[in-house]
């Protein structure tokens, strides 16, 4: 008889024989940035999250540091939205004074900046239009190329296009070496899908569209084998870690690209998985548990890293069990 049960009978020997384990350095933290002062301020769909002004980003930024959580992902709200985005890329925009403040503050912490226009551009979608209300591809280039460079100049550790154009990695990879970042590395967001899941998101960072939807450049849910081609591309234009978003309701293509493909992973457990588990666990439907069952599962699924807004509670679970 097969008695897998021995190694389950005492909590060293089941510890012993664990195949995936937490550990903070694998987590990235997403923050939300907005425009004015004195703001902390609770993100309605998003309990326990924040939108911080940049100067009250040092709650947020020692907190992180207490708890060894050192990599986070910045998302900025600003205060005007025009067609062209222009905020995204304005010297003095949200984002790039929340990067210089963050690097001030805590030099060692790994700052990431998603770069898109969603929430820079008054229509909510990803990119420029056209008069018929389509999103250029190519001109969108243009305009991440210049959204990237500035928050460069500005002193991030990395980009995160998160656009879903075709050809973003190798514009922005064009653009950064061209103005002398050509040790920027790029985490794209490979295989992203058109999802239902991003919805807390959109309320908190104010970038749902005003018109359709986002189905003509982010994948369709029906669809595995497209992840691949979509990363694949991303790596051969440059990518130095891909991605795979939402992260839960995708495992199957967490764990088909982590054997594929021989690049830094990284899932992103989203603004709806955190608020379903969040909701559930704050009712006492379910028990807190199922945060760490949750993001274990992402990385025995095969990610090397995982974004979630859940970054700070596993890191406070895993001081508390050592
Ligand atoms: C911007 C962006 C989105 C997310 C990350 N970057 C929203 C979207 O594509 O509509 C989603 C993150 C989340 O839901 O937590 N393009
Ligand atoms: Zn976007």
């Amino acid at each position: 008889m097969y008695r897998g049960r021995r190694l389950r009978m005492t909590p060293a020997l089941r510890s012993l024989v664990k195949e995936t384990r937490l550990d903070v350095h694998d987590l990235i933290f997403p923050i939300f940035v907005v425009e004015g002062t004195g703001i902390k301020k609770e993100i309605a769909s998003l309990p326990g999250m924040y939108h911080y002004s940049v100067d009250r980003l040092n709650d947020i930024v020692e907190e992180m540091e207490k708890l060894h959580v050192m990599n986070c992902l910045l998302f900025g709200i600003p205060a005007h939205k025009d067609a062209c985005g222009s905020e995204a890329y304005r010297e003095d925009g949200v984002i790039q004074q929340a990067i210089r403040k963050i690097k001030k503050l805590c030099p060692e912490m790994v700052v990431i900046a998603d770069v898109c226009m969603c929430e820079y551009t008054d229509h909510g979608h990803c990119g420029i239009l056209d008069a018929a209300g389509n999103v250029q591809n190519d001109e969108t280039l243009l305009y991440l190329q210049k959204i990237a460079c500035s928050y460069a100049k500005a002193g991030v550790d990395m980009v995160a296009p998160s656009d879903m154009m075709d050809g973003h990695v190798e514009a922005l990879r064009f653009a950064l070496d061209e103005a002398g970042y050509e040790n920027l590395p790029i985490m794209g967001y490979s295989a992203k899908y058109a999802s239902g899941y991003y919805g807390p998101f959109r309320e908190a960072a104010h970038s749902a569209p005003g018109f359709g939807d986002r189905r003509s450049y982010q994948m369709d849910y029906a669809n595995g084998k497209e992840a691949m081609r979509e990363i694949r591309a991303d790596i051969e234009e440059g990518a130095d870690i891909i991605m795979v978003k939402p992260a839960m309701a995708y495992l199957d293509v967490i764990k088909e690209a982590s054997q594929c493909f021989a690049k830094p992973l990284a899932a992103y457990q989203v603004s709806g998985e955190y608020a379903m588990l969040k909701m559930a666990v704050d009712q006492g439907i379910m028990q807190n548990d199922i945060i760490m069952e949750s993001i274990t599962a992402i990385k025995r699924a095969g990610a090397d890293m995982v974004i979630t807004y859940f970054a700070l509670d596993i890191a406070r679970r895993l001081k508390e069990e050592r």
